[in-house]
């Protein structure tokens, strides 16, 4: 039975080993142990009898603006639906504070929009653009698809 919670500081080894497994291959970017520390409490784990299998976490920009980061799950539990329950937490943490819009950069177009977000441009969120793809080096040509779910 897999439970969706907040993380918890011991949690962070088992969260950063699942991000550098995928970062590896490029398919996400890496997050170091202090930047975990730094954001745990914007940080939600799927646990199946007490191990970490997935997380995802929630960075925001502005009143309007807000990120899902970090969203994977353990290839060994994939297609289970596991992926899908973090980002509804996700989703309900961001009406919670009464954001406008969470945002995704991503290549799972498909996944994204069975979770009800839809493809939209990169010039719809300057906020992300002028924090964070400004110092990318994938920025000249990113092959990131922006989907965004419209939260209000
Ligand atoms: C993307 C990821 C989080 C999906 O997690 P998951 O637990 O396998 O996904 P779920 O089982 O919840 O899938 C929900 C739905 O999306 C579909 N889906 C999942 N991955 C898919 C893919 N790569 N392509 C197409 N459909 C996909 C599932 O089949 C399911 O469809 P259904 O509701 O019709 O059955 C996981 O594959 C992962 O960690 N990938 C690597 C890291 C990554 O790319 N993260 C996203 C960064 S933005």
């Amino acid at each position: 039975m897999v439970e969706i919670r907040k993380a918890k500081v011991p949690d962070i080894e088992a969260i950063h080993e699942l991000i550098t497994g995928y970062a590896e291959q490029k398919v996400l970017l890496p997050r170091t142990i202090e930047s975990l520390y730094q954001n745990i409490q914007a940080m939600f784990v799927a646990v199946i009898d007490e191990q970490v299998v997935g997380c995802a976490s929630l960075t925001i920009f502005d009143h309007q603006l807000a990120e899902i980061r970090s969203l994977v799950v353990d290839p060994k539990m994939g297609k289970k639906g596991i992926g899908k329950l973090l980002v509804d937490q996700i989703v309900e943490e961001a009406k919670r504070i009464e954001i406008d819009r969470l945002i995704s950069l991503t290549y799972q177009v498909e996944f994204f929009q069975k979770c009800g977000f839809e493809v939209t441009v990169k010039d719809s969120m300057p906020q992300k653009v002028w924090s964070d793809c400004i110092n990318c080096p994938k920025m000249p040509s990113c092959d990131e698809i922006a989907m965004v779910y419209y939260v209000k």
